[in-house]
């Protein structure tokens, strides 16, 4: 693994999500292996799971961590080829991202998308050229349009509690008040595409997800139709693909409430949170046993544990070639 942006650079799905819940049960078992070795993480966005999970990932395989809210506390960065930077960004994506690769052996960025310019956000323009400049590996902390390290802790949730083999797993659009990313839902798609489950999208009319993400899934624009007999409810908005970044529908019909868990196949409840609650989802699904959501944010830790190991093995490698 060179860089982990995307389901592609796992090369084995079932070994990471495996060696992952080895993790689980032995935490410390690669104490040794960052020793010496320092991960940034650069948010340019707030996060709550994703910033300390990562931490405590990076942690338990021994790195020394640097923390920044880039937004906040760095200088305005330039992206643009040829710019000219007489406005109120004052430092170039081409300084800054090898100067922050001096300091750091692995570099986590989250950048979402702009949801103004869809060309633009879903060329990621922001962390390709972290990818390009910082000669270090880099780690997707949520991209402009995808969320790979959640998904890895959604497959790792939806192993540790199928009833079966092939499990139904739904993904479900749900209302909200902000026009949201589609990068939750385009990685989860993209996952659940290489992994061994029967896997439904259902979302109104005008939030088809690019076709690339939604690959095999079967898309139904009845919500009842798509619960029945599932396993798992995966529940997220996101603003429209084709309508750009736009909010087309508030139906507070799509929130996920218990009547429609009744539907299911006694399903658990998924959320990458944060959530908003009887918007999303009511209370009652929320607060009872149907709701993995805190052990599925858990599981964050040991995907970003695992894939960061394999950035490390990969540096080690390079380093010391003749140990392999
Ligand atoms: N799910 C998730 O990425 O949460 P944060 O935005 O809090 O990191």
């Amino acid at each position: 693994m060179k860089h982990f942006l995307s389901v592609k650079d796992a090369v084995d799905v079932q070994a990471l999500v495996k060696e992952a819940l080895l993790y689980k049960k032995t935490p410390y078992a690669d104490k040794h292996i960052g020793k010496n070795r320092t991960m940034g993480l650069l948010f340019f966005n707030s996060s709550l799971r994703t910033r300390l999970s990562t931490q405590r990932a990076a942690q338990n395989l021994g790195l020394e961590l640097i923390v920044m809210n880039v937004s906040q506390d760095g200088w305005g960065l330039e992206f643009a080829e040829g710019a000219i930077m007489n406005g109120n960004k004052a430092e170039h994506i081409k300084e800054a991202a090898p100067v922050i690769g001096q300091y750091c052996d692995i570099v986590g960025i989250r950048s979402f998308p702009s949801l103004t310019d869809r060309e633009d956000d879903y060329n990621e323009t922001v962390i390709n050229q972290f990818v390009k400049y910082t000669g270090r590996p880099i780690v997707s902390l949520e991209s402009a349009t995808r969320h790979p390290l959640q998904s890895l802790a959604d497959l790792i949730t939806i192993e540790e509690l199928k009833p079966k083999p092939r499990p139904k797993v739904v993904l479900t659009w749900a209302p909200h008040v902000k026009a949201l990313p589609q990068a939750v839902p385009n990685s989860f798609a993209e996952w659940m595409n290489a992994a061994d489950v029967d896997f439904v999208i259902t979302h109104p009319k005008g939030y088809e997800l690019a076709p690339e993400f939604v690959g095999d899934a079967k898309v139904t624009y009845n919500q009842e139709e798509a619960f029945a007999d599932a396993d798992f409810i995966y529940a997220k908005n996101w603003s429209s693909y084709q309508d750009y970044g736009k909010i087309l529908n508030q139906d507070p019909a799509w929130m996920v409430t218990m009547d429609k868990m009744k539907l299911t196949n006694n399903a658990k409840f998924m959320h990458c949170l944060p959530v908003r609650r009887n918007v999303v989802v009511e209370d009652a699904v929320l607060d009872s046993p149907h709701s993995v959501v805190v052990q599925q944010a858990g599981n964050r830790i040991w995907a970003a544990q695992v894939v960061i190991k394999q950035l490390l093995l990969k540096i080690i490698r390079e380093e010391s070639p003749y140990l392999f």
